[in-house]
């Protein structure tokens, strides 16, 4: 797939760690989430803008899911509370078929949704909406087993963790509202970010009688296989040359001092671990795909992190700038490396869908600035192997849900989806970026390097996207 030539301006960031590098104590095989939040905002709640005062008229619900929809085994039938959220407050009702929007939760609680994503609640109005979002299983408050700890537990209880089961849990919660609210006639639309985009997408391809259309946004749905290069995920901003070739330099140089006597120590102290220096490197690249990655208001962590490297004392050498950055970015806090912390769930809960179904093979090239690591599948079969206990299934999402010849397959088979991308995402290059058919149209949205929450119809789709939303609904109308 072409780069835009917006590309060439940014950074190009790695992706993915495949071997273990000089520093790194143990290998971290890490694909990078996807959440349509950053982690950031669903700590720190003085940075989540509440678009509306929509969270005071969500109201949460429970639905009694089926474990396993997919078997007839004594277990399959056990169920499990799944969460979902409603906010009726635009509703036209189901006596004028007034529609239904359907937010699909990706890898996380669904506690910040109605809150962040605004694109459902800037639409709600003009199309009489209800509002729904839906907890995907494994996260937030909608876990099997009884337990967090109980349902990671081994393969046993984590392997009902799949896509397939999602959308089915999706598909049941659907039939279950339209039933309670006697809302047969109203339309759905179903509409995700990043994984929840994947989820939208292929819910209309595999659910067509229960969604009548999909607006995935940032979905990289053919970040699989080999459909798109390896080193395809790109980082993509308006970073100076300098704090690029700082970053670029900075591996090389971390390297000859850890390799002198007592290089460790002074690494150690020069970065204020606090625990070992082991990780440095492995911290710092996240750190940087984590800024890029998210780099949207209020924070945009690329400038804070870029401010600190290039704002260094003038003089300073490459490791005292790196540091700046770091402090720039995370505070001036005792520990600034290595901080001791708890995984999060969507740290945890992605680790198993990567190790599982959802490999994206991403790789690193040579031509960012980051030390090349290309993917290695044997490496990384290996850690789940260790983690889990079972192998990644590397070709089942296209065997699945497809990817191959996208363009041909749908164009004779699908309708009624939007594909939004945000350029500057990372994870873009992995998403379908040229229209389809009439019906299957993409729409860019070029500011910004992450753009998963602004999938508006209307402000910054532009028109068409309403309108195909509009149309959408009308042909289910007739
Ligand atoms: C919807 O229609 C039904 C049947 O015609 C009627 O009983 C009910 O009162 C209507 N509800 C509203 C909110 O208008
Ligand atoms: C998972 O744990 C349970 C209970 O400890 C055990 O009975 C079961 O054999 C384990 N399954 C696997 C696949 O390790
Ligand atoms: C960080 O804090 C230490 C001690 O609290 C202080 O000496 C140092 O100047 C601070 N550094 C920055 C960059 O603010
Ligand atoms: C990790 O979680 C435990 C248990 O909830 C808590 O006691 C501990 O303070 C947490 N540690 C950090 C660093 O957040
Ligand atoms: C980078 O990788 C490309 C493709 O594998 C190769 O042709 C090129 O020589 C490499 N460049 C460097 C500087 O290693
Ligand atoms: C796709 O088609 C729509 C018109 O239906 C157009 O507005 C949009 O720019 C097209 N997208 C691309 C990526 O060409």
């Amino acid at each position: 797939m072409e780069h835009p030539s917006s590309y060439k301006l940014c950074l190009l960031f790695y992706i993915f760690l495949t071997h273990a590098a000089l520093l790194t104590a143990t290998h971290t095989f890490t694909i990078p989430r996807l959440s349509p939040n950053p982690e950031w905002e669903s700590t720190l709640h003085n940075t989540v803008v509440a678009i509306d005062d929509a969270d005071k008229q969500v109201q949460t619900f429970y639905f009694k899911q089926t474990l396993d929809h997919f078997n007839y085994r004594p277990e399959s039938y056990t169920k499990f509370q799944q969460r979902y959220l409603i906010n009726f407050k635009y509703w036209g009702g189901a006596n004028s078929s007034a529609p239904i929007f359907v937010y699909f939760g990706a890898e996380a609680p669904i506690d910040n949704s109605p809150k962040s994503i605004g694109t459902l609640i800037d639409n709600a109005a003009s199309f009489n909406s209800l509002l729904v979002y839906l907890e995907h299983r494994y996260y937030g408050k909608s876990v099997p087993f009884g337990s967090r700890a109980e349902a990671y537990k081994n393969a046993s209880t984590i392997g009902y963790f799949n896509s397939a089961q999602a959308i089915a849990d999706y598909a049941a919660i659907i039939k279950h509202i339209k039933n309670k609210l006697h809302a047969k006639n109203s339309p759905v639309i179903v509409v995700g970010g990043s994984y929840g985009g994947m989820l939208a997408s292929w819910f209309r391809l595999k659910y067509p009688h229960l969604a009548v259309g999909a607006l995935a946004s940032s979905a990289p749905i053919l970040y699989f296989d080999n459909i798109t290069p390896q080193n395809g995920y790109y980082v993509v901003q308006e970073a100076s040359e300098t704090c690029y070739e700082t970053i670029l330099k900075s591996w090389s140089e971390i390297r000859r001092v850890a390799s002198e006597p007592n290089g460790l120590v002074t690494l150690s102290k020069r970065f204020n671990t606090c625990q070992h220096p082991y990780e440095l490197m492995e911290y710092l690249k996240w750190m940087y795909v984590d800024a890029a990655q998210y780099n949207q208001p209020p924070k945009y962590p690329v400038n804070v992190i870029c401010g600190g490297i290039d704002g260094a004392s003038h003089g300073s050498d490459i490791l005292s700038k790196i540091f700046a950055g770091v402090v720039a970015y995370r505070g001036n806090t005792t520990c600034k490396v290595n901080a001791p912390t708890n995984l999060s769930q969507t740290t945890l809960g992605w680790r198993w869908q990567t190790c599982s179904e959802m490999l994206i093979p991403i790789g690193i090239g040579n031509d960012t600035m980051f030390e090349s690591a290309p993917f290695n599948m044997k490496i990384f079969a290996q850690f789940c192997k260790q983690m889990f206990g079972v192998l990644p299934r590397p070709h089942w999402i296209t065997t699945y849900y497809g990817g191959h010849n996208i363009k041909l397959v749908l164009r004779r088979f699908g309708s009624n989806i939007i594909f939004s991308n945000g350029l500057k995402d990372p994870y873009s290059i992995g998403g379908v970026l040229d229209n389809i058919s009439e019906s299957i149209v993409v729409v860019h949205t070029v500011n910004g390097c992450y753009s998963r929450l602004s999938l508006r119809f209307t402000d910054i789709l532009g028109p068409v996207a309403s309108s195909k939303a509009h149309s959408y609904l009308s042909i289910n109308q007739e």
